[in-house]
């Protein structure tokens, strides 16, 4: 079975492992962000250039790359920000780490901080983390009273403090543009890119950076092992370790970090999370959280990687990385694996993502405000018992319209369920038309 490696993860359920920060000194907490100082920012910067890190907020963007885009010459200040909304379903590994190991966190984000020069961070947290907000207060209380957080931090010369923000519990509040709106104290309206990045204008019109929880702490890893030497955990283009959420159908659900592309999806399943339920067989699996598109247990993926190799897998062959979701025509996302078995009603299960989808609209673009609502009422009276033959195309239409035709990737994230769902199971949506008990009356029907 592959050995877990757990960077990110190492002490969340060692069973004498406590959040406070004596438990943290006593396990070398601290200790990177002295060496960090010992460097230059611009060094810092190089060596998370070095390590190839990809963001793990869904997007898989390259941390280096995004903080080399900052305006440094505005004269404005620079904000670092923590994305800490983590409201994608199926996907539960920011909690793990904020609720168990708080000061890994807000290391990796000093660390982050220094480097691009930011006195001011924020970690805009997911409105229902009550206790996550809590323990991430009291964990910043505890670094500003050690000095690890405040003026003049360790005699560095460096100033810098940590405001956590909560979010009033919207999914749109994790899209980075909306986030900073939000933070702003508006309603969090995602802002239209390009011309301008957070990066150039984010936070009040200054230089602002977001990250993901779990990327900021591999900055603190980057910095203790170099980036050279991180870049050697996984495999090029797809470096360091994952924390993979698995939920569904499998014997032990829960979160595994393994080294990007160390294990296929078969060794995940099958042996790590102990195989499906008894008697049970695979029906399909989404990747990356609700937004990815699913992918169906009897498909064959073939095409060409990245390095121009030629690939042919099944659904237990994809490579557990960025790429390898990728290139099976869905994506690794914010790593949330939903496995879905043969008892699961496909129709069913599409009518429960819409409906999330539909209630998270914020309504700024008209495609994705009306159509989610309408992708939501469809799927609902067809599990209601009146599914028509013509519903698995108006679905798909409806879905086309709102993919590429919005301000933010929320369009996309509620199209691409749609699509892939109706796509790969045509034959249930069909089924459901031809066994409903209401679709054979003849007359003017309605569209809901
Ligand atoms: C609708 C939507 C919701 C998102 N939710 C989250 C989220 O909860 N957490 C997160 O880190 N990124 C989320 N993202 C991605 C962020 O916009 C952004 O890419 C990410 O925070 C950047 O961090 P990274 O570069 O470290 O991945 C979301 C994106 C979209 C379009």
């Amino acid at each position: 079975m592959p050995e877990e490696h757990r960077i990110i993860l190492k002490h969340a359920d060692e069973p004498d492992y406590t959040r406070d920060i004596d438990c943290y000194l006593k396990h070398g907490g601290y200790e990177i962000l002295q060496k960090a100082f010992k460097m230059k920012p611009d060094e810092i910067h190089q060596e998370v250039m070095d390590s190839g890190l990809r963001g793990r907020g869904g997007a898989g963007f390259p941390t280096g790359l995004k903080w080399k885009f900052l305006d440094r010459k505005s004269g404005k200040p620079i904000y670092l920000v923590c994305n800490a909304d983590e409201s994608e379903p199926g996907t539960f590994k920011d909690k793990q780490i904020m609720y168990k190991d708080p000061h890994q966190l807000i290391e990796g984000m000093i660390i982050s901080a220094f480097s691009i020069q930011a006195k001011q961070a924020f970690i805009y947290i997911r409105g229902e983390f009550f206790e996550g907000a809590r323990i991430l207060e009291e964990a910043i209380e505890e670094a500003r009273a050690k000095k690890f957080l405040g003026e003049n931090i360790l005699n560095s010369g460096f100033s810098c403090d940590i405001v956590v923000h909560r979010g009033a519990g919207a999914y749109i509040c994790g899209e980075e543009t909306g986030l900073i709106e939000s933070l702003e104290g508006k309603r969090p309206y995602p802002r239209i890119k390009p011309p301008y990045f957070p990066a150039v204008l984010g936070l009040y019109q200054s230089p602002t950076i977001v990250n993901n929880v779990e990327t900021l702490c591999n900055v603190k890893h980057i910095v203790e092992m170099t980036g050279k030497e991180f870049s050697k955990i996984g495999s090029p283009g797809n470096t360091g370790t994952r924390i993979w959420c698995v939920s569904g159908h499998v014997q032990k659900p829960g979160y595994y970090e393994f080294p990007c592309g160390g294990l296929t999806m078969g060794e995940m399943i099958n042996e790590v999370c102990g195989g499906l339920m008894p008697g049970r067989k695979l029906k399909a699996i989404i990747p990356g959280g609700s937004s990815a598109k699913v992918l169906r247990a009897d498909e064959r993926f073939k095409g060409k990687l990245k390095d121009g190799s030629e690939f042919d897998w099944g659904i237990w062959d994809i490579p557990l990385d960025f790429d390898g979701p990728a290139a099976a025509g869905s994506m690794s996302g914010s790593g949330g694996i939903i496995i879905m078995d043969d008892s699961t009603d496909i129709v069913q299960a599409l009518s429960n993502i819409t409906a999330f989808y539909a209630h998270e609209s914020c309504g700024q673009c008209t495609p994705c405000r009306e159509g989610v609502q309408w992708m939501r009422k469809i799927s609902k009276r067809m599990c209601g018992g009146d599914a028509r033959e013509e519903d698995a195309d108006l679905l798909l239409s409806i879905a086309n319209q709102i993919e590429g035709r919005t301000i933010c990737a929320f369009g996309e994230a509620a199209a691409w369920p749609v699509q892939s769902f109706v796509d790969k199971f045509k034959d249930e949506f069909k089924a459901y038309a031809e066994t409903s008990p209401v679709s054979s009356e003849s007359g003017d029907k309605q569209l809901v």
